[in-house]
């Protein structure tokens, strides 16, 4: 085992180390409370310098999030947002929770993506764990993220680049937050998680173990980012689907309330959506993916 990774475990079953997490939005907020709830020390940067005081004065500007777990986090002293990126190293482990918009053709804008990374890439301290969350195509992790970390410095010893498994570890885990669901939260959604390597997978599934009801351990982050690409191209396909029926429907006055209501007795086969539009905001960006391309997020 290496030295690192033996460290870390350590730190993780312990209690001392820190996360970090870069974009403090709708899901790496909820995240920093949990790991906070949890009695974890969290750290939490933005490049949005007018959220810093707001959060830091223990209000929250997400409405759905009351300021009152916001206050206790920080009032507990193990939560503070900064937009000093130079703190990187204070962390044990960078989660990276920002945006993946489309661009005007529809494509993925992974500059965000690409833009965090680089930051927790100058950063890096050897030992450290790096986890993507952002919705992403399969092979961001490995094609952008892996190379800037392993050029982020040299092993002491060999003088070679940083090896991943053995001078960081690095793992994409998809975000499954659904914002002001009343059934499930952060914690009660069980995550995907997929390591570069073995070390890298058993680092990340003992970080979220500790504030996730389960964590879902797949062969890689490419297995773990397409796991994310069919949750949400399905949940697209299948709210169109119900939404076209509805307006088809109408048309033929038949009302569709009655048949979606009489289809949901079939005990097997049948998953049912209800014609509301094409629910939360990332859903809508989904269909534009394509598993192998850089088509777009969700
Ligand atoms: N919101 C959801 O319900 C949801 C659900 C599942 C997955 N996701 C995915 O999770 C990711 C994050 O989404 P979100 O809804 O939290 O976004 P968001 O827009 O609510 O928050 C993102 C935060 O990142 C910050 N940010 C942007 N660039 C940054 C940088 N370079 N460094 C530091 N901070 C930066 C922004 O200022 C913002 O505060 C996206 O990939 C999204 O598709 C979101």
């Amino acid at each position: 085992m290496s030295d690192y990774k033996k460290q870390l475990l350590n730190k993780i079953e312990n209690k001392q180390h820190i996360i970090g997490i870069i974009g403090l939005g709708y899901v790496g907020l909820p995240l920093a409370l949990e790991f906070v709830h949890k009695g974890i020390k969290t750290i939490g940067f933005d490049i949005d310098e007018t959220k810093i005081p707001v959060l830091n004065s223990g209000k929250s500007y997400i409405k759905h999030i009351a300021s009152e777990r916001i206050t206790d986090a920080v009032n507990s002293g193990l939560f503070e947002a900064t937009s000093s990126f130079e703190r990187l190293p204070e962390v044990d482990a960078v989660i990276i929770a920002v945006p993946t918009p489309l661009n005007k053709h529809r494509e993925p804008d992974l500059s965000y993506v690409e833009n965090s990374a680089k930051m927790a890439a100058k950063y890096l301290r050897p030992g450290q764990l790096v986890v993507l969350e952002s919705s992403t195509y399969p092979g961001t992790t490995d094609e952008i993220l892996l190379p800037l970390m392993q050029k982020a410095g040299k092993n002491s010893v060999s003088g070679e680049d940083y090896k991943v498994g053995e001078d960081f570890f690095l793992a994409f885990s998809p975000e499954r937050e659904d914002p002001n669901n009343p059934n499930y939260n952060t914690a009660t959604i069980p995550k995907v998680v997929g390591g570069v390597t073995p070390a890298c997978l058993e680092i990340s599934v003992a970080v979220y173990n500790q504030i996730i009801v389960k964590t879902v351990p797949v062969s890689s982050p490419r297995a773990a980012e397409a796991t994310k690409l069919l949750e949400n191209i399905y949940r697209a396909v299948n709210i169109a689907l119900v939404n076209e029926l509805k307006m088809v429907f109408d048309k033929m006055d038949i009302d569709v309330w009655e048949v979606i209501d009489a289809a949901a007795t079939k005990p097997f086969g049948l998953l049912l959506f209800i014609p509301v539009g094409l629910g939360g905001h990332c859903i809508p960006i989904d269909p534009f993916t394509s598993p192998g391309k850089p088509g777009s997020m969700m």
